[in-house]
C-alpha cells in the first residue's frame, strides 16, 4: 500500500512538474500589453464601435489595431486624471516618439488564410459573430487566443454556400 501511496505520488509529481515548465508551450506565452485596454468601457460609455478603431476591417485581410492618435483625439492631457495607471501610460506614449507597440493574440494557423475584408464587407457579417465575447473584455487576454476552429469555419461556410474546398483556406 505504502509503495502505491509513493508511486502516485512521484508521478504526481513528475507530471505536474512537466506542466509547469511546459505550460508555456502548451498554453502559449503571457502576453503583456503595453496598456490594459478596456473594452467594455470604450463599448459602453463612449459608445464606440468596433471598426472605428480597427480600421482596416472593411478593406484588408488584417482589421488592425489603433494608433496613439486615435486615442488621443479622445483622451486629454491637460484635463485627465493621470493617477489612473493606464491613462498614464497613455499620456507617456503621447511624449514619446513611440507609437503603441500592441501585442497580437487572435490568432490561427500560420498556413490559414483569413481575409476580414471578405468576411466583412462582401459577406457582411457582424465582428461578434466571430469574436463572440470581445466585448465584455475589461482587460487583454493574457494568452494568444485562437479565434475559431476549423469546423467553426466550415460550418458557417457550409450554412451560406461558401467554398468548403482544403485550398480556400490552407494555403
Ligand atoms: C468570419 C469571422 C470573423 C469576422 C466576421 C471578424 N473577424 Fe476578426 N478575426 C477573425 C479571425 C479568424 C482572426 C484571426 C487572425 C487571422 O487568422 O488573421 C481575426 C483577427 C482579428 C484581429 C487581430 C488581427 C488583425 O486582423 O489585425 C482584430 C483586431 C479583429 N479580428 C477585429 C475584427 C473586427 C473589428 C471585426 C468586424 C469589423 C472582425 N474582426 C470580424 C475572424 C473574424
Ligand atoms: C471616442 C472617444 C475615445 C477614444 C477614441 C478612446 N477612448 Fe479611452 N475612454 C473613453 C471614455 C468615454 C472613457 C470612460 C471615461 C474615462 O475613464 O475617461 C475611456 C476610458 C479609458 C481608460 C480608463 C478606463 C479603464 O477602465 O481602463 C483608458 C486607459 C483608455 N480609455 C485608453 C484608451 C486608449 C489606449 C485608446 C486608443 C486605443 C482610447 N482610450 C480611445 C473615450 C475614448
Ligand atoms: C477604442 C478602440 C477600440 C474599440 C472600439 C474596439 N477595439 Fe478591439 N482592440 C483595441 C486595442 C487597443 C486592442 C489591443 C489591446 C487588447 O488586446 O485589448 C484591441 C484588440 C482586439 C482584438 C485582438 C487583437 C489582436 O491583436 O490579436 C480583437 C479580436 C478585437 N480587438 C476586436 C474588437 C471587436 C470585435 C470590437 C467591437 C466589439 C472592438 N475590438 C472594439 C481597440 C479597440
Ligand atoms: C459566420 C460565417 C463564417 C465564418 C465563421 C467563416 N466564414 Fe469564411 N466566408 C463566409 C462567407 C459567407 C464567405 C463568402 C464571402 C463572399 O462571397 O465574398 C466566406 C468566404 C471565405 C473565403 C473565400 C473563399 C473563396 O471562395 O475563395 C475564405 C478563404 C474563408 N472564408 C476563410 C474562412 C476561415 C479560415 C474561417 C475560420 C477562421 C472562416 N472563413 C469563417 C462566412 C464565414
Ligand atoms: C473554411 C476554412 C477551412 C477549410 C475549408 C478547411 N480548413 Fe483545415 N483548418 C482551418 C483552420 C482555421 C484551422 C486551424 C484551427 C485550429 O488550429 O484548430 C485548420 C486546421 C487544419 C488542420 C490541423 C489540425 C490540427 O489539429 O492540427 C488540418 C490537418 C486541416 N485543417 C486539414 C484540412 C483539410 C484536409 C481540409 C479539406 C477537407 C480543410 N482543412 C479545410 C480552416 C479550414
Amino acid at each position: 500500500m505504502r509503495y502505491v501511496v509513493s508511486f502516485v505520488f512521484i508521478v504526481l509529481a513528475v507530471v505536474g512538474s512537466v506542466a509547469f515548465v511546459r505550460g508555456d508551450y502548451w498554453l502559449g506565452p503571457i502576453v503583456v500589453q503595453p496598456i490594459e485596454f478596456n473594452h467594455a468601457v470604450h463599448l459602453e460609455k463612449a459608445g464606440m464601435e468596433c471598426a472605428e478603431c480597427h480600421t482596416d476591417a472593411m478593406t484588408g485581410v488584417y482589421a488592425g489595431l489603433p494608433g496613439k492618435d486615435l486615442c488621443l483625439d479622445c483622451h486629454d492631457i491637460d484635463e485627465e486624471d493621470h493617477s489612473q495607471p493606464e491613462k498614464a501610460r497613455l499620456f507617456a506614449f503621447e511624449e514619446s516618439d513611440d507609437d503603441i507597440p500592441w501585442v497580437r493574440v487572435a490568432v490561427t494557423r500560420p498556413d490559414v488564410y483569413f481575409s476580414h475584408r471578405r468576411h466583412v464587407s462582401s459577406a457582411g457579417l457582424d465582428c461578434l459573430e466571430c469574436h463572440t465575447d470581445q466585448a465584455g473584455l475589461t482587460r487583454p487576454p493574457a494568452r494568444a487566443r485562437l479565434v475559431m476552429t476549423m469546423t467553426a469555419c466550415i460550418e458557417c461556410h457550409e450554412k451560406n454556400g461558401a467554398s468548403e474546398d482544403c485550398l480556400a483556406c490552407h494555403r
